[in-house]
């Protein structure tokens, strides 16, 4: 009887997860890279999208050494870990963990980044800072660090369960067509690695599906309400990103 009220708990844990996360309207369907897909984004706008993505890019870290800072366990402490180490440059050993792994400056995200924006006419100083945020893109930053780097444990594995979710929801993919059209057409020596490399790790995310909200709902103390809420908030977060794109980006009269 015990076991049978914990499974439909969880059975009913999974449908509200669905229905906020899942269904998520920016986890449906994203307009602005929709739109970027078509590949038709000029100079000017490919420019202001990348100055936005690396200001998120870029603070997305400091969530993450929150994360770890905060996270209740040595084993939640170590897989922020290998999340923040190979952002900075930490490359994966062969075993898939940065342990192990080498540390090259170059193998850095951000540089990455760096490099992409660097061939697109952006400098140093143009990208990777909060003064170049729009207001909705520090908005979704500071809800990264209050929500995915929360000190309480349902809320920091709602925030991290709806930041998977939307990763594996399609958008890397997008950028990508968008990214692939321009090179193909005007920027032969446009570097795409920084994109490339994210999709990929999100296809091996999707490949193992361990059973992430099973893990979670099994934790002491575990609040069913905060980790939904949690998804929530940062889900309408990154809808706030997009949408700040999506607003300015520059329309085609008809
Ligand atoms: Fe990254």
């Amino acid at each position: 009887m015990l076991a049978k009220a914990r499974t439909s708990a969880l059975d009913a844990f999974r449908a509200a997860v669905d229905d906020a996360i899942g269904r998520h309207p920016i986890v449906r369907r994203n307009a602005y890279t929709e739109w970027f897909a078509t590949g038709v984004a000029s100079d000017d706008e490919l420019r202001r999208f990348t100055v936005q993505f690396s200001v998120f890019s870029h603070l997305f870290i400091e969530a993450q050494l929150r994360k770890c800072i905060n996270a209740r366990d040595i084993e939640s402490y170590r897989a922020g870990k290998e999340i923040l180490l190979n952002e900075l440059g930490v490359t994966f050993a062969p075993s898939g963990s940065v342990e192990g792994g080498t540390f090259r400056f170059r193998a850095g995200h951000f540089e990455w980044l760096a490099q992409f924006a660097e061939s697109i006419g952006l400098q140093w100083n143009d990208i990777g800072k909060r003064e170049h945020g729009s207001p909705e893109t520090l908005a979704f930053c500071d809800a990264l660090v209050e929500w995915y780097g929360s000190h309480d444990e349902s809320t920091a594995a709602g925030a991290s369960y709806a930041i998977e979710h939307w990763a594996a929801a399609g958008f890397w993919k997008q950028l990508i067509l968008g990214l692939r059209a321009v090179k193909t057409s005007q920027r032969p020596d446009l570097p795409l690695g920084f994109w490339t490399w994210h999709d990929a790790l999100e296809d091996q995310h999707a490949a193992h599906t361990g059973d992430e909200l099973t893990a979670a709902f099994e934790k002491p103390n575990f609040s069913p309400a905060r980790f939904i809420r949690a998804g929530q908030m940062t889900l309408d977060a990154v809808e706030t990103f997009w949408r700040g794109l999506d607003a300015t980006r520059p329309r085609s009269a008809l």
